[in-house]
């Protein structure tokens, strides 16, 4: 169902592991819909995920490695993708998020300030490097679109989330104020979009994540958002159709961050209490 909305675009698309990823799912949506589109993701990865695949079937797209928490590894990405598509990017996506913390279950009233230090450096910070590195090299057209991927966590307390929650926070107060600097100085507009719970690998390694989705599902009117709905939300915000929208948290849950509680729920607790 692509309608061309990206065409003549050349966007920056960070975070696709694999098949699973959220980026994943945008790249090819993006090229779907007529867009140019550099790869990227942290060396590691590129070694462990299945970047090249995705490469060869978006148009053998160039893929360049960057640590997004790395200035001079953002520098030379941002510098080589322009010279790929030859000129400044009209979209971004970041969609990056790791915690060393989640990874070794260490809880969040136990943490360990290291690994929080580099929770918050690769999951949020690294939003404010992209940014402001891509502003120092002119990199976004006029109008362009610059989106990150968050999760509820920043608003509610979802305790399995541990410093997730934290830098999801950061990350979306970095939307708002680069969003300002970024408007009233190029006309670039940062959102970030709140999605639902979605089997990745990042999302996969949160304690209790099953639960959090069936969760979810059952607070949602909509159900939850898939990883391909939400490919289709990240595009719409890259078309020329949401050109006002900038320094916003937008919710792509099916409903869930306005709900209090559903029937569904409370005929399982009901259930359980044998009611
Ligand atoms: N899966 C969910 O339930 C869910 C829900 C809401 C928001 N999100 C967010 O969506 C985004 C994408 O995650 P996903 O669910 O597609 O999982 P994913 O594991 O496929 O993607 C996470 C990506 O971050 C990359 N990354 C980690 N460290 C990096 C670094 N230093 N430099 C560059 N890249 C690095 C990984 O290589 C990976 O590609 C994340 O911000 C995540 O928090 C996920």
């Amino acid at each position: 169902m692509a309608h061309q909305l990206l065409q003549g675009k050349k966007g920056l698309i960070f975070g696709a592991l694999d098949e699973r990823s959220i980026a994943w799912k945008v790249a090819e949506h993006a090229v779907a819909e007529g867009a140019q589109i550099v790869l990227t993701n942290a060396p590691i990865a590129m070694r462990m995920g299945k970047i090249n695949e995705l490469a060869a079937a978006c148009n053998n797209a160039p893929v360049i490695p960057a640590d997004a928490t790395s200035i001079a590894d953002l520098e030379n990405l941002i510098t080589r993708g322009m010279e790929h598509v030859g000129g400044k990017f009209d979209f971004v996506l970041h969609s990056i998020g790791m915690s060393p913390n989640v990874r070794k279950s260490i809880p969040y009233d136990e943490t360990n300030y290291d690994n929080f230090l580099k929770t918050l450096d690769i999951s949020a910070l690294s939003f404010h490097k992209v940014l402001q590195t891509a502003k120092k090299l002119d990199a976004i057209n006029e109008w362009g679109s610059v989106v990150a991927l968050s999760y509820i966590a920043a608003q509610r307390t979802f305790p399995g989330y541990n410093d997730m929650a934290d830098a999801k926070s950061v990350l979306e107060s970095i939307a708002r104020s680069f969003g300002y600097q970024y408007g009233f100085a190029k006309k670039v507009r940062v959102n970030t979009i709140s999605q639902s719970p979605t089997v990745t690998t990042a999302g996969s390694g949160v304690s209790g994540f099953n639960a959090f989705i069936d969760y979810a599902e059952k607070m949602s009117p909509l159900g939850n958002a898939d990883a391909e709905q939400c490919a289709q939300y990240c595009i719409s915000l890259f078309s020329d159709y949401t050109r006002m929208v900038t320094m916003q948290n937008l919710f792509h849950d099916g409903g869930f961050s306005n709900t209090g509680v559903s029937h569904l729920l409370i005929e399982d607790l009901n259930r359980l209490n044998g009611q």
